[in-house]
C-alpha cells in the first residue's frame, strides 16, 4: 500500500504546485500578457503601462476612474484579477483570443455607466478580468459624406463636440448625460433630445468593426446582416466587442432653443402632469419636452413637496416654439423669458446640466459628474396616468430620502420605426417611458431599504404601465428581472427579463447568439443565451 501512494502524492502534489501558480494572480497576468504579445502588436511597450494588477498603485484609480453606481465599488464588491487597458484594435483582438486560451471571464468596459456595473464586477464567475476601451476614443468625422467612424472608447459628449466642430448644422441624436461611452451606449439602443425627430443612437448606425467571439474583426459587411442587426439594441457584451462605429449624422438647425419650467404640487403640477401624457407623443417633432420629478422641501417646517421640471429642446427658433405650445400644451405656460435660443452643441451642454457659459471643450474631459450609490428601473406608459394614480405616487415618492423619476415622451420617427427594425423593440404605442431611482451617498448600510422602496413603486406602478411584457429598457439594466447563473442558462427564466428587453426581437437574438458565439464566450448576469445544446442522445433520436 505505502508504496503505491508515495507516488501518488508526489504527482498530487506536483500538481497542486502546477495549479497554485498557474492560477496565483501574478502569474495569470504575465501568461495573460504574453499571449497578448504573440498575438498582437506589442513589442515596444512596457506591459506595465496596459496591465493593472491589485499590485499596482493605480489599480483603484483606474478600476474607479469611470465606474458609475458606488453600490459596485464598495469592498466586498469582487475584484477583477487585472484590469488591461489595450491601445489597439490588434489588443482587443488578442484580449478574446488568450482569454479564451487560459480559461478567464472576460469583462468589457467603454464608458462604464452599467447601471448593475457588469463591466467591471462579475457576481457569477471567478476569477474575471476587464477590458477597459477608455484609451481607444478616436473620432473621425467626415462632414462631405455625412458619417462618422468613432472608436468604443470615446464619450458621446466627445462626439458630440467633434462634430460640432466641423459644422454647426450636423449633429446625432444619443444620449443627453455626456460621459456615456459610445460603445455600451449605441448597443443598448441610445436615446436623447432628438429621438421624436430622428429615432435613437442605434437607429442611426451604418456600420461597425467588432471582435467577434473567435477573435476575428468583422465589419458590417463581413459579420453579415444578422449579426450587424443583433448589435443595434441587444445591450453590451452579447456577441462581441464594439471595437468602431459609423454613425450617419443628422441636420440640426443653426438655432434651437431650450427651456425649462417648473410646477410644483401647489402650483397645480398634478394637473399640467396629466395634460402632459396626453399631448407629448403627438407635439411637432422638433420639439421634446421630458418630466423631471423630485422631492424638495416646501417651507420652514420640514414640509415637502413634488417638483416637476419641464426640460424642453425644440430645433428652431423661440417663436416658432412659442407658437407650437400654444396650440398643443398652453397649460405649461411658457413663454418667451422661459427660451433660450443657443447652437446645437450649446444645447447639449444645457440639457447635461453644465453651469451657463461652460466651453463645449469640457465634453472633452469626458468626465461625469453623477457618481452615487444607485438602484434604477425602467417603464413604458401606453396610456395616460390618472391623477388619483398619480397622487398616491406622490405619497410614495416622499417616502424616500432622494427619489427621482425621469419621463421621456416618444412618438414621432419612434412610432415610425418597425419594432423589429432593431433589436430595441419600445415603439408606437409608447407615449413616453419611465425611469425609477433612488440615489444615496451614504455608502452601503442603507441599502435594503432603498431597493425595498424602490420594488415597492414598482409594484404600486404595475396595473398603469406596459404589461405582457412589462416592457424595460436594457440600458436601464435592472438585475431584479432575473439573471443567468455561472456560465449556465435557465431559457425559461431568461425569456422573463428577455421579453421585457427586446419582446418578440428575444427568440431572433437567441437565434443569432447560437450561430455566432455557441459556446458563450460573451455572457454576463443578463447576456442573451444561447439555446440549450440538443444532447448527444437526442441527436441520436433525431438521426434514427
Ligand atoms: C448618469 C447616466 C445617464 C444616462 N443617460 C442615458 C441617456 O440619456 N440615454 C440612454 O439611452 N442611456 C442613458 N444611460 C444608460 C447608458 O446608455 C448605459 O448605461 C450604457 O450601457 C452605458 O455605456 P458605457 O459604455 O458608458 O457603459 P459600460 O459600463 O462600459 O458598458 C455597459 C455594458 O456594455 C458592455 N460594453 C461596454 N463596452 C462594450 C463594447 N465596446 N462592446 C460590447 N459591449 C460593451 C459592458 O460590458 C456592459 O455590459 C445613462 C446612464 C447613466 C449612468
Ligand atoms: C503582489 O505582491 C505580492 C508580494 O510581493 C506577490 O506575492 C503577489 O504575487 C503579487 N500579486 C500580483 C497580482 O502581482
Ligand atoms: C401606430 O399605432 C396606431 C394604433 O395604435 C395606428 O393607428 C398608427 O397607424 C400606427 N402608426 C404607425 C406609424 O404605424
Amino acid at each position: 500500500m505505502a508504496l503505491w501512494i508515495k507516488p501518488s502524492l508526489a504527482i498530487l502534489l506536483f500538481l497542486l504546485l502546477q495549479h497554485s501558480e498557474y492560477s496565483s494572480a501574478a502569474s495569470i497576468v504575465e501568461n495573460f500578457a504574453q499571449c497578448v504579445s504573440l498575438n498582437s502588436d506589442l513589442s515596444v511597450l512596457p506591459l506595465s503601462t496596459i496591465f493593472f494588477t491589485a499590485n499596482d498603485s493605480s489599480f483603484t484609480s483606474i478600476l474607479e476612474s469611470s465606474a458609475q453606481n458606488l453600490r459596485y465599488l464598495v469592498p466586498s464588491a469582487p475584484k477583477p484579477e487585472f484590469i488591461f487597458t489595450p491601445l489597439h484594435d490588434s489588443h482587443v483582438q488578442a484580449s478574446v483570443i488568450c482569454s479564451k486560451q487560459l480559461g478567464l471571464h472576460l469583462r468589457v468596459r467603454s464608458g462604464g455607466h452599467d447601471y448593475e456595473g457588469l463591466s467591471y464586477v462579475s457576481e457569477i464567475e471567478k476569477p474575471f478580468i476587464v477590458v477597459d476601451l477608455s484609451n481607444l476614443r478616436l473620432v473621425n468625422v467626415d462632414i462631405e459624406l455625412n458619417t462618422a467612424w468613432i472608436q468604443a472608447g470615446a464619450t458621446i459628449g466627445e462626439v458630440y463636440y467633434r462634430i460640432a466642430k466641423k459644422s454647426r448644422v450636423h449633429g446625432y441624436p444619443a444620449g443627453l448625460c455626456t460621459s456615456l461611452g459610445i460603445g455600451g451606449h449605441i448597443i443598448g439602443g441610445a436615446y436623447g433630445s432628438m429621438m421624436r425627430k430622428y429615432g435613437l443612437g442605434a437607429d442611426n448606425v451604418v456600420d461597425a468593426k467588432i471582435v467577434d467571439a473567435n477573435g476575428r474583426i468583422l465589419d458590417r459587411e463581413a459579420m453579415g446582416e444578422d449579426l450587424f442587426w443583433a448589435i443595434r439594441g441587444s445591450g453590451g457584451a452579447s456577441f462581441g466587442i464594439i471595437l468602431w462605429w459609423k454613425i450617419k449624422l443628422v441636420p440640426v438647425p443653426e438655432t434651437v432653443t431650450v427651456f425649462t419650467v417648473a410646477k410644483t404640487l401647489e402650483q397645480g403640477g398634478t394637473k399640467v402632469l396629466y395634460k402632459w401624457q396626453q399631448v407629448v407623443d403627438k407635439l411637432d417633432e422638433d420639439l421634446f419636452i421630458r418630466a423631471i420629478i423630485q422631492v424638495v422641501n416646501a417651507g420652514d417646517k420640514g414640509q415637502k413637496t413634488i417638483v416637476t421640471a419641464y426640460q424642453g429642446l425644440f430645433l428652431g427658433g423661440a417663436d416658432r416654439l412659442l407658437q407650437v405650445m400654444q396650440q398643443s400644451f398652453p397649460e405649461l405656460g411658457l413663454t418667451k423669458k422661459d427660451c433660450v435660443e443657443m447652437s446645437w452643441i450649446e444645447s447639449v451642454l444645457y440639457i447635461a446640466s453644465f453651469p451657463t457659459g461652460t466651453p463645449p471643450e469640457v465634453l472633452l474631459q469626458g468626465k461625469s459628474t453623477f457618481k452615487n450609490y444607485f438602484k434604477a428601473k425602467s417603464d413604458f406608459v401606453k396610456e395616460p396616468i390618472t391623477e388619483t394614480v398619480l397622487e398616491g405616487l406622490w405619497k410614495k415618492l416622499m417616502e424616500e430620502d432622494s427619489p427621482l423619476t425621469i419621463w421621456t415622451p416618444y412618438g414621432g420617427m419612434m412610432s415610425k420605426i418597425p419594432e423589429s427594425a432593431i433589436p430595441f423593440p419600445h415603439r408606437n404605442g409608447t407615449i413616453f417611458m419611465i425611469q425609477w431611482l433612488s440615489l444615496w451617498q451614504d455608502g452601503e448600510k442603507d441599502t435594503a431599504k432603498h431597493l425595498n422602496w424602490i420594488r415597492k413603486v414598482y409594484d404600486y406602478m404595475a396595473p398603469h404601465v406596459s404589461m405582457l411584457p412589462r416592457e424595460s429598457y436594457v440600458n436601464y439594466r435592472d438585475l431584479d428581472l432575473g439573471m443567468n447563473k455561472k456560465n449556465e442558462v435557465n431559457f425559461i427564466e431568461a425569456s422573463g427579463w428577455g421579453n421585457k428587453y427586446f419582446k418578440g426581437n428575444f427568440d431572433k437574438l437567441v437565434i443569432i447568439k447560437t450561430m455566432y458565439d455557441p459556446d458563450n464566450f460573451f455572457r454576463h448576469e443578463q447576456s442573451i443565451p444561447t439555446l440549450p445544446r440538443p444532447s448527444s442522445e437526442s441527436m441520436g433520436c433525431s438521426l434514427a
